[in-house]
Order: C-alpha cells, then sequence, then structure tokens
C-alpha cells in the first residue's frame, strides 16, 4: 500500500484497458480500433506548419471543429463541446451531475469505465442487471431518481436499444441526467442527437476513437441543450482548458470533411462483421445481435478463457472480461477482411486440436 495514496483510494479499483503488448506481432482485435487509417485529409492535416505551433497552447473552446460539429449535428455550436476521448468527456459528466444525493445507475454489464468513475468520485451507484438475453428492459430506467448512463450500442455485448425506448427513459427522468454514450453508434444504431432538441436532461457522447478511426489522437464531443453543455464546460474550464491539442484539433475538422471515406469504412466493418458472424456460427458459437464494430461471442465447448488464451499464442488478441455471467465470452473487434480471416482460421485450428487431443 503507498503511503502517499490518499486513504479515499485504497479500495479504488482502476480500469484496467485492453492490452497492448510488444513480445510480438500481434492481430489486434481487442480494443475496437477502427482497422483503418484516419482519412487521408487528417493526416495531411497535421502538417508541418501546424506542428511548428506546437509553441503555443490551441483555442481551448476549439471553435472551429465546434462550429463543424454543430453544422454536421444540426445543432449551435452552444450544444457541443469536445473533450480528449470521451473517457474525459464522461469524466466531466460524474463529476458535474453525480453526488451523494443524486446517485447514478447504468446496466450490471456495460463500459467498465462507468463504475470506476461512480467510484472515483465517491458517487452511490446501481448497476441494473441486463435481461438473461443480455438486452436492457427500458422500464428499469424510468423514474429511477438517480443519472442515467447507456451506452448505445452497449459494450461489450453491441446490443442496441431502439430510439423510442431512449425517448422513454429521457422522459421519465425529467429532472435527472440521461446520458447516452454513442461510442459505436455508427455501425449500426440510431443516434438520439435529434431527442436533444426536445429534452434537456439528453447528453450524448461520440468519440473519434472507434468509426473515424483516430483512437490514437484522443477525440471525442458531446452534445446536448445549452445549460448541460455549459455545466460540462464548468467541469473542464476546472480541471483542464486545454485538453484538446492543436494537431488533434485540426485532424479532428478534417475527418468531418471526408464524409464519405467514414461512411464507406463503416460499410466496410458492418459487411465483415456479418460475414464474421456467419463463419462463427458455423462453427458453433453464440453471438449477441450486434450493432457495433465487435461481435460478443460463446462456444458451448470451450471457456473464454481457453480461446482467449489458445488464440494469444497463435498472435491473435481478443477481449476476455473474467467477469460474472460474461466470462464464456469473447469480444471480437471487427478489423479487416484479412485479420478476420486469420482469426476465424485460428479458432479452427484450436478446434481441430481439441478434436484430436480427445481421440
Ligand atoms: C462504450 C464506450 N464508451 C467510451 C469509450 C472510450 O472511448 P474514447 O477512446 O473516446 O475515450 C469506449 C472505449 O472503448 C467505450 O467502449
Amino acid at each position: 500500500m503507498s503511503k502517499f495514496l490518499s486513504r479515499r483510494f485504497d479500495t479504488l479499483d482502476a480500469y484496467v484497458p485492453g492490452d497492448q503488448p510488444s513480445d510480438m506481432q500481434y492481430i489486434k482485435l481487442n480494443t475496437n480500433e477502427s482497422p483503418y487509417p484516419p482519412a487521408p485529409g487528417v493526416i495531411s492535416a497535421a502538417s508541418e506548419g501546424e506542428a511548428q505551433k506546437l509553441n503555443l497552447y490551441p483555442n481551448p473552446d476549439g471553435t472551429p471543429l465546434i462550429q463543424k460539429l454543430a453544422e454536421t449535428y444540426g445543432v449551435t455550436p452552444e450544444n457541443v463541446i469536445i473533450g480528449n476521448g470521451s473517457d474525459e468527456l464522461l469524466a466531466f459528466a460524474f463529476l458535474a451531475f453525480c453526488d451523494s444525493e443524486h446517485p447514478v445507475v447504468f446496466p450490471d454489464i456495460t463500459y467498465g469505465f462507468y463504475p470506476v468513475y461512480a467510484e472515483l468520485y465517491g458517487i452511490p451507484y446501481r448497476q441494473i442487471p441486463l435481461k438473461d438475453d443480455f438486452t436492457i428492459d427500458p422500464a428499469d430506467y424510468f423514474d429511477t431518481g438517480a443519472n442515467v448512463v447507456i451506452a448505445n450500442p452497449n459494450a461489450p455485448t453491441g446490443i442496441a436499444l431502439a430510439l423510442s425506448d431512449i425517448e422513454a427513459i429521457a422522459q421519465s427522468n425529467p429532472d435527472r441526467v440521461v446520458l447516452i454514450d454513442e461510442a459505436y453508434v455508427d455501425f449500426g444504431a440510431e443516434s438520439a442527437v435529434p431527442l436533444t432538441h426536445k429534452y434537456d436532461n439528453l447528453l450524448v457522447m461520440h468519440t473519434y476513437s472507434k468509426s473515424r478511426s483516430m483512437a490514437g489522437a484522443r477525440l471525442a464531443y458531446a452534445i446536448g441543450q445549452t445549460q448541460i453543455i455549459e455545466d460540462m464546460r464548468k467541469m473542464k474550464y476546472s480541471f483542464n482548458p486545454y485538453n484538446v491539442n492543436r494537431l488533434t484539433q485540426v485532424m479532428g475538422l478534417a475527418a468531418l470533411c471526408e464524409s464519405g471515406y467514414f461512411e464507406k469504412n463503416c460499410a466496410e466493418i458492418i459487411a465483415t462483421r456479418q460475414y464474421t458472424e456467419e463463419r462463427l456460427r458455423k462453427l458453433g458459437f453464440w453471438m449477441t445481435n450486434s450493432a457495433a464494430n465487435f461481435v460478443f461471442a460463446r462456444h458451448p465447448e470451450f471457456s473464454g478463457e481457453q480461446l482467449y488464451r489458445a488464440l494469444r499464442q497463435r498472435g491473435i488478441l481478443v477481449r476476455h472480461f473474467d467477469k460474472p455471467r460474461i466470462s464464456d465470452f469473447l469480444r471480437i473487434t471487427i478489423g479487416t477482411r484479412d485479420q478476420m480471416d486469420a482469426a476465424l482460421a485460428a479458432i479452427e485450428d484450436i478446434m481441430k486440436e481439441a478434436a484430436n487431443a480427445q481421440k
């Protein structure tokens, strides 16, 4: 135990990101990154000329980027805030809206950072069990008296809620914030951004980390009505006003100007997801109905741990969660078609080896 760390963090379990090992060359299907590089315009935007301006602080509001985001989503700049990844915006939201009188609820199986933020800030939280089929029952989130955080599509299940369900949840919690984390929305779910015009308690978060191939740049944004964004800005300006660096701001703006590239990549990933699902099904896997850039799969004859380890030995990294209800599953990020073929071949090989061992 550290003699320096504040005692209030003695029991804090920090978030554990997916492995980034360097012992060998892996096919990385474990952190839901895009297999495609950023759009060509994004790369050229990070020019030498921009790098030469790094002696100067960035625009704290990210004004040009926010203007373009507002235009893209049919809102005004006052309705948008940018952050250093959605992790930072989530940290601002938990800090801004939750306290001992205003707890937070989220599903028992969801993005692992939500309970970490609640613990970090000492916020009481309740984890609402997903149904047996891993879907969310919207009625569980009606009139909660608490702030609500839902990833849509959810992670690691990939299952999406209908917009009508999100609306009903926002409507039934008018005095608390309903945060919809749409990190994976571009891969097949419907965005709740249009509902922000109608509900002042709705805060919708998007990230550049997945569908826009910019996980390394750390950029995300949240959209909501003016007051809720003003509250978020209060956190940002009390924590780190220059939270999005210069290069990331220009790259983020350039990415929005190449919507064709973005749409093509999303369509490609959706098609590769369908292809992967079909092949996994033929190998005996059961999967949730994913609307994200990953599949969540279980095999009746192999434990999640067993498959995870055997794949890792073969140079394929996937994500395994050693947690109740989901320890039998693997979350496999959708990569390129070639990467998925390699992963599927490795799974076939593992199965063959197990069958031979039984003979
Ligand atoms: C549901 C969900 N929200 C947020 C994040 C964090 O995204 P970012 O890279 O923007 O911090 C992730 C990352 O995996 C995620 O799965």
